[in-house]
């Protein structure tokens, strides 16, 4: 240990100054803190000074006794008082830094809104769920064999050509993307007892270009009710009460002869939409008629024992006449401003 400074008045103002001097230029606690640790703490100038008092000659011990007590007096005020500046500016600076302006424009997250067609497709599907029946699924990627054969629908039918159905590779694999929903009239034969009443709604494909009126991807929602003694009389009434919970008491149908190979005979349904925007007015809805009985021996039911009717609708062309929309595009870009409208019935 080097010799003690001699306790002098001058050597005790110098250290006192200097403490003072680096208390009063700290801008910060923590400069405060490195600024006591220096000239306040033990092994400090001043602290240095008080521990050599006891060794000072009596005689002068009360004197430098007090010279050294009022410096550390001094300095301790100034450490208090600039704890207490320091103290009040940090409070200042965090405030500031904290302040929210309560009057600043928030971000606003838009609701969503789930898509007019699925919106339709599920009020269509409740309401025959309402009658008793049942809502069935089938794969989008469907075999040919019940897309096309098990419909009745041959080698040479025309939709089967290229360049209507989307054909997957390899060719001898046989799938093909859907192009309508009455494949899953025979999975539904295949796959539950009888009777049956069930309806499905799904996505289709078809090489369309997009226009206002094509989309090669749609929807459609298809029917079949298989049971004893069904005639056509319950495929009109069924359809008939469909068309008034969807356009009101006064919706009518008719049923125009046609053809599908699915069914025998066959109709092509038009409703009466009396709550149309430009006025009344009939419009093409969809197909129906009497299942074939190639269909129900297809799905191993014998037609003598069971009968019944299927129809299908596609549901685009359901929102474009029932909610007066002139271009099917909108339905496809995904824009929420589109479905937004819908709110959340369609
Ligand atoms: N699958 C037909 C189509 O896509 C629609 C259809 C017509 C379905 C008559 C049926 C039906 O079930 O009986 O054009």
């Amino acid at each position: 240990m080097p010799d003690p400074t001699p306790i002098t008045e001058s050597a005790v103002a110098e250290a006192a100054d200097a403490a003072v001097a680096a208390i009063a230029s700290s801008t910060t606690m923590a400069e405060l803190r490195a600024a006591r640790v220096t000239h306040v703490a033990e092994y400090s100038p001043l602290a240095l000074f008080n521990a050599q008092l006891g060794s000072v000659p009596a005689a002068d011990r009360a004197a430098t006794g007090k010279l050294v007590g009022q410096a550390r007096a001094a300095v301790s005020r100034a450490s208090v008082a600039r704890e207490g500046d320091l103290a009040v500016a940090e409070e200042r600076t965090r405030l500031a830094a904290e302040a929210v302006d309560v009057t600043a424009v928030g971000t606003r997250w838009r609701p969503g809104a789930r898509h007019p067609l699925t919106l339709l497709m599920e009020r269509m599907s409740d309401i025959f769920v309402a009658m008793g029946w049942e809502i069935a699924e089938g794969p989008e990627l469907e075999n040919e064999w019940f897309n096309f054969d098990s419909l009745n629908m041959d080698e040479d039918h025309p939709a089967r050509s290229e360049q209507d159905t989307f054909f997957v590779d390899p060719i001898d694999s046989h799938l093909v993307l859907r192009t309508q929903t009455s494949p899953v009239q025979i999975r539904s034969l295949l796959s539950r007892p009888l009777p049956v009443y069930v309806v499905s709604p799904g996505k289709v494909f078809r090489k369309d270009e997009l226009d206002a009126t094509h989309t090669p991807v749609f929807h459609q929602i298809e029917g079949i009710a298989i049971d004893r003694g069904l005639t056509m009389a319950n495929l009109r009434g069924t359809l008939e009460h469909l068309a008034r919970a969807m356009f009101g008491v006064e919706a009518q149908i008719r049923l125009r002869p046609n053809y599908f190979p699915f069914t025998e005979p066959s109709a092509e349904m038009d409703v009466w939409q009396p709550n149309a925007k430009g006025g009344a007015r009939w419009v093409e809805w969809g197909g129906c008629g009497m299942v074939n009985p190639n269909v129900l021996r297809a799905a191993g039911i014998d037609p003598d024992d069971y009968q019944g009717f299927a129809f299908g609708m596609g549901i685009e062309r359901t929102l474009q006449f029932r909610n007066d929309m002139n271009d099917m595009r909108d339905m496809v870009e995904g824009d929420i401003r589109f479905s937004q409208q819908f709110g959340m019935v369609v």
